[in-house]
């Protein structure tokens, strides 16, 4: 149970072995991420969507991520652990965005960083980078840049943007990412990512030629899946379990219980007194 590191991840790649990543975003999903041996661990920005409610990505804080990373920290030991930095915290001044890496770094507990964008970020990264701190790109649907893009749309469906996506890939490699993740392209376009990159890439909703696999925690287990508070799952995540209804099913249970007197029996009232106290009790 060796830690896995950035390293272990290009090796992971040149074996032809399927990288392995999910995200988590608190003690008891990181632990069972752990248990379950994947090799990457992603704190992704995701969480304010699945764990916090919100529509879009777009109102996480560093102090968000940070929060979710060290619940994750403790909770997983084996998985490299990847940071996401939100919104804000990576397009302005690269040496702004280099502190706001050391913070999820040094309070987050985490091993790297992820940044959303290609080119245009490429300056970044490699401050990142140089500074002591291993990134990994993201291209293709870049959820922070809904504004721009008209919403969480598939990429990269026209051979310019195709081009432009593989542009951008290569500069995050060039820059010093040790691997990158793609999001919502068609499956062509991730296979002349992958083939063209030297690192790994990372695929979600960009179908089977990539080098390892990455999907949201709740979107694969079923946890918000009830007809009036249906999480939106997007149409490329296979659902892997129906968490959400043995949540349900449980408290459901545990209430009625309890409204039929059933819950707490004898069996469930372990602190006993001995009948001498009971005795004096008056
Ligand atoms: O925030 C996230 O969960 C992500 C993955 C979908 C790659 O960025
Ligand atoms: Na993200």
């Amino acid at each position: 149970r060796k830690k896995v590191t950035t390293l272990d991840i290009g090796i992971l790649k040149r074996k032809n072995k399927p990288i392995t990543m999910v995200t988590a975003y608190d003690y008891p999903s990181a632990v069972h991420v752990d248990l379950a041996g994947f090799d990457v661990l992603l704190i992704g920005d995701s969480v304010g969507m699945v764990e916090l409610g919100m529509d879009t990505t777009i109102p996480v804080t560093l102090d968000d991520i940070i929060y979710h990373c060290k619940a994750v920290a403790r909770g997983a030991k084996r998985p490299l652990l990847v940071a996401d930095m939100p919104f804000g915290t990576c397009e302005g001044h690269r040496f702004d965005a280099l502190k706001n890496a050391q913070r999820l770094m040094k309070e987050g507990g985490v091993d790297c960083v992820k940044v959303e964008g290609g080119a245009e970020r490429a300056e970044t990264i490699k401050t990142l980078v140089e500074g002591g701190i291993a990134v990994m790109g993201h291209v293709g649907l870049r959820p922070q840049a809904i504004s721009v893009l008209g919403g969480f749309r598939a990429q990269g469906r026209t051979a310019k943007q195709a081009e432009q996506i593989i542009e951008d890939a290569l500069a995050v490699q060039n820059a010093g990412a040790f691997a990158v993740v793609i999001e919502c392209v068609p499956s062509v376009v991730a296979k002349a990512v992958t083939d063209i990159l030297d690192i790994p890439t990372i695929g979600i909703g960009s179908g089977p030629n990539t080098s390892g696999q990455v999907l949201v925690f709740h979107d694969l287990l079923g946890m918000l899946t009830h007809p009036h508070h249906a999480q939106f799952v997007p149409k490329f995540c296979k659902k892997y379990a129906d968490v959400g209804e043995s949540i349900r099913v449980g408290l459901e249970n545990y209430r009625e219980d309890v409204e039929n007197n059933r819950f707490p029996n004898e069996e469930y009232a372990p602190y006993k007194m001995s009948s001498d106290e009971q005795v004096k009790l008056k």
